[in-house]
């Protein structure tokens, strides 16, 4: 056996150097900690990018739970993607192997390192969860499932053409076109003695129930959950379209024998349903179920659910409706030593937090835990909830574990981050915005900020527009890597305004119908607010960035006087048209924002439409657009860049023809991070103050200030309506 090796991380320097993009896209990717059966050990894989090598290098880890100590079990695992103890013992790991089109499923001795290989799936699966049961060890899987129920084989001849023929709308999402497979839970049983598979088949368990689980464009394994004899799995309403409903159902399915239809746990009438889960007994399942079809960020609400002998619901509760509680959990787990409790995480202020819900008390309130910046996954230590294995995340540092003592409401760091700077470098702060309501934004420091120095400043949009910045890493879109940008770096400014979720359910409601009112003022006052208190903010060197809905943002910000106030502009995956938004996939989604289909409310798509107003468009823009978005189809890039261009700002795009909504890939992401940070400190450079360029134009004598003032008193009234 080796020797355990501490992991060092250096966490204060004197003068600490800047933190690159360079820096984030190359930090070791953490996947969650998920401990083994007697709580000594977790286990959990590490990824690492190289701009040398220019490919990807897999760990897998264990972290040790009683010292913290680490140890790399794999340290060429590039090609396992998913691990999963056995549950048959505390030794023993279950992970997909994707060094082929056929996936494959190995064990792992954690003692001994030893591997071996169990099965080669008939095609590529994702996914992997197991159960230790009576029968032995189930193991499920997601894969694409042809029309026959079977898995797509990677060896499935190629049609002669190449034509995609609809009759029905849903043709394409995310960044796929449809065809005749659905996605599809699979699985098999492995002997507890020797792991060897059983003569029970490679079976779909949802096998002619004509239905798709897990959920399309983002299948994730909380859309089923195993159990002795039956699972649960969760998929859109299959009478209902997809384009046009959010609604799904939780089924309860038969390993063995074949399911009929009648296994719909909850009743149709609600949106959409998420992370069934099935009590230890296994005679509840707890989810989450949105009550409005057609709003995919209505406020979750927990439910229970009694199970007959049969898989049938005999009853369910609406544990957290109508309650004092207008947060929207996004994950549910079962207490594993006591019946009645739950643990919820979900987002609450701008942080992911936790939560303990008592079902045997009639407040149905969840109680939040003391745990620190954001919670990204929740696992039991040792089959008991008197401690829990966090991964967590900040701002300032990427997946670190954490062990949360109910006993004491106390945290303790288990692992570092891998990546981390001074958390010095990030503040939050609080105005009253434009509904007499309190808006709250985060403000990120440059390394070695100095506050006798004026630093420009980045403005962030966040999209959604239902969703927030919070106190969590990313990797696409990270304050820090902005404020570390540029000779001194910049400030950093992130404002949830309203429509943002982490609020409450009122703050998040109140957008619809007012993408360019609410949300637009708020980003007035909010950059007001620190401009005054902020002394340290150039407000003549200041620029504005956003994707998607943010992107939407900047463009309307564009047509509007703040945009004067700004030197430069980024818009990545953005609206340029609100009526395009109806060559959208989730047509629900402009459906329920803009007050209705785009036949039936035009009038909604009309108001607030960035291109009413490109007559004003005059500050120097960056476009981001990319081939494979298909939420925003790339036309909205091209029409803002023609626009621009016609007009003579200083523009450019920078355009992905592999990359969907997001640009994922670490060379693009360098890329993207490379131009868009080389224009901005271009246009916001002190070499644009000295030299009047098309920038100083367009300011005129007018200052920064005055244009606030001038803007924060509304919206023009022909700004409203085309
Ligand atoms: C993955 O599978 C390939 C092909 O069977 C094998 O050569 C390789 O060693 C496996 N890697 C791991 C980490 O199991
Ligand atoms: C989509 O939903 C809208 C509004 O509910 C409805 O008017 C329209 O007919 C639906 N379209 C299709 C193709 O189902
Ligand atoms: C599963 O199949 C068994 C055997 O046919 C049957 O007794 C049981 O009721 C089924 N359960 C469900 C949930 O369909
Ligand atoms: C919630 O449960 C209560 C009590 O059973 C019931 O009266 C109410 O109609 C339920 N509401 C929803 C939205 O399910
Ligand atoms: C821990 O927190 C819970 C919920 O806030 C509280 O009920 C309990 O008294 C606290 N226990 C201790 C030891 O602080
Ligand atoms: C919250 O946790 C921190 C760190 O574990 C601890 O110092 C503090 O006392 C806790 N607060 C409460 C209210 O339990």
């Amino acid at each position: 056996m080796r020797a355990f090796t501490v992991c060092f991380i250096s966490t204060v320097a004197a003068v600490a150097s800047a933190f690159s993009y360079d820096d984030l896209l190359q930090a070791p990717r953490r996947s969650s900690a998920l401990p083994n059966k007697d709580g000594t050990s977790a286990a959990f894989t590490e990824s690492t990018y190289s701009f040398d090598s220019h490919s990807w290098n897999g760990k897998l880890r264990i972290v040790s739970l009683e010292t913290g100590n680490t140890k790399d079990i794999l340290t060429d695992a590039t090609d396992v993607s998913d691990i999963a103890w056995a549950g048959i013992d505390t030794h023993t790991l279950l992970y997909l192997n994707q060094s082929s089109a056929y996936t494959e499923l190995w064990s792992l001795d954690i003692n001994t390192g030893k591997t071996n290989g169990l099965y080669s799936f008939p095609g590529s699966v994702s996914l992997l969860k197991a159960r230790s049961t009576p029968s032995g060890v189930r193991v499920a899987v997601s894969g694409w499932a042809t029309p026959d129920g079977s898995l797509l084989s990677p060896d499935a001849p190629a049609k002669p053409d190449s034509g995609l023929l609809y009759d029905t709308i849903f043709v394409r999402h995310w960044d796929y076109w449809l065809t005749d497979n659905r996605k599809s839970v699979f699985g098999l049983l492995l002997s507890e003695k020797d792991l060897a598979i059983t003569r029970e088949p490679f079976t779909n368990y949802a096998k002619g129930l004509g239905i798709e689980s897990p959920i399309m464009p983002f299948p994730s394994a909380s859309d089923f959950d195993l159990h002795d004899d039956v699972l649960v799995v969760n998929a859109k309403a299959p009478e209902l379209n997809p384009a046009n409903n959010t609604a799904t159902y939780f089924y309860v399915l038969n390993y063995t024998s074949s399911n009929t239809p009648n296994l719909q746990l909850n009743k149709a009438g609600y949106g959409a349903c998420s992370s069934p889960v099935f009590s230890p007994d296994g005679k509840k399942i707890a989810g989450l179920v949105q009550l409005e079809n057609g709003y995919e960020s209505d406020q979750n609400i927990v439910f229970v659910y009694e199970l007959a002998a049969d898989g049938t619901a005999t009853s369910s509760t609406n544990v957290t409706y109508g309650k004092n509680f207008d947060r929207s959990p996004s994950s549910v787990s079962w207490s594993p030593d006591e019946s009645n409790i739950l643990y919820l995480t979900g987002e609450d202020t701008g942080r992911e937090v936790l939560w303990r819900l008592d079902l045997s008390k009639p407040s149905g309130i969840p109680v939040l835990l003391n745990t620190t910046h954001s919670v990204e996954s929740v696992e039991f230590i040792g089959g008991s909830s008197s401690k829990l294995l966090l991964t967590n995340s900040a701002i300032a540092k990427s997946a670190y574990f954490e062990i949360f003592d109910m006993k004491s409401n106390t945290t303790t760091l288990l692992l570092h981050a891998s990546a981390s700077v001074s958390e010095s470098q990030v503040g939050e702060f609080w105005f009253k915005g434009s509904r007499d309501v309190q808006v709250h934004g985060f403000i990120v420091y440059p390394t070695n900020f100095d506050p006798s120095k004026k630093y420009p400043l980045a403005f962030l949009i966040h999209g959604g527009p239902q969703s927030a910045w919070t106190d969590g890493w990313s990797t696409r879109w990270s304050p820090i890597v902005w404020a570390d940008n540029g000779d001194d770096g910049y400030i950093v400014v992130t404002i949830n305004p309203t429509g943002s979720t982490s609020y409450g359910k009122d703050f998040t409601d109140k957008i619809q119908n007012n993408w360019g009112s609410y949300p637009y003022f708020d980003l007035v006052l909010g950059l007001e607010y620190v401009t005054k208190k902020y002394t340290f903010i150039d407000t003549e060197r200041m620029i504005a960035a956003g994707a998607s809905y943010g992107g939407y943002m900047v463009n309307w910000i564009q047509g509007s006087a703040l945009g004067r106030v700004f030197k430069a502009l980024v818009t990545h995956d953005g609206v340029f048209s609100t009526l395009n938004q109806y060559a959208s996939e989730e047509l629900y989604f402009p459906t329920h924002d803009f007050g209705g289909s785009f036949l039936r409310n035009t009038r909604g798509y009309y108001k607030f439409n960035p291109m009413n107003r490109i007559h004003r468009w005059a500050t120097p823009h960056f476009i981001v657009h990319n081939a494979k978005d298909y939420r925003l189809p790339e036309s909205e890039g091209l029409l803002a860049f023609n626009v621009l261009q016609e007009r003579g700002v200083p523009s450019k795009l920078l355009h992905f023809p592999d990359e969907n909504h997001w640009v994922l890939k670490p060379e693009n992401s360098r890329r993207w991070h490379k131009e868009i940070f080389e224009f901005i400190n271009h246009w916001s450079g002190p070499a644009q103050k000295m030299s009047p360029g098309m920038g100083e134009t367009v300011l005129g004598k007018t200052s920064a200030a005055a244009l606030l003032a001038k803007v924060a008193e509304g919206v023009d009234e022909d700004d409203l309506v085309m």
